[in-house]
């Protein structure tokens, strides 16, 4: 009986291992990685991501010491309010888009919160 319970166990173990490898990211970096959400690797470098994603903007890496939750918020939902020439697009409004199929915004306020839970843990 014992030898069975050894046997299972250490059957068990490098599957456990393997699951540890493989915990998933936030629900922010899923939102930011998915290309029909945030797809922000078009234009950024994340941290995490490698092999498809762009320098045409600043990387990522590190934003979380330069900027608070508020300011991070307005980047994501609105980056126009900060430098009005910006290229980066509004994902919590349409406001002032004129072509948009929906009035729905890319991104909810709950998808942004968790998006800059994780901008902010990147120090
Ligand atoms: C179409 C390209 C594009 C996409 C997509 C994009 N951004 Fe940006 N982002 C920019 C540009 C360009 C800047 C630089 C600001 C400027 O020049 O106005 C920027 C700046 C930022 C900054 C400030 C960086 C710093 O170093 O100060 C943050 C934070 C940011 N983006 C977050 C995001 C997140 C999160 C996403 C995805 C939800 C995203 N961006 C998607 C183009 C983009």
């Amino acid at each position: 009986m014992k030898q069975t319970l050894f046997t299972v166990i250490s059957l068990c173990l490098p599957f456990l291992a393997f699951a540890q490898g493989m915990a998933p990211k936030s629900a922010g970096f899923e939102i930011m990685t998915n290309r029909q959400s945030g797809n922000c690797m078009a234009c950024h470098d994340l941290p995490g991501v490698s092999g498809f994603t762009s320098n045409f903007a600043p990387p990522l890496q590190g934003v979380g010491s330069k900027w608070t939750v508020a300011e991070l918020t307005q980047w994501v939902s609105d980056a126009r309010k900060i430098n009005p020439n910006t290229l980066m697009p509004p994902f919590g409004t349409t406001q002032g888009l004129t072509k948009v199929i929906s009035d729905r915004a890319v991104l909810s306020p709950d998808q942004i919160s968790q998006v800059v839970e994780t901008l902010i843990s990147w120090r």
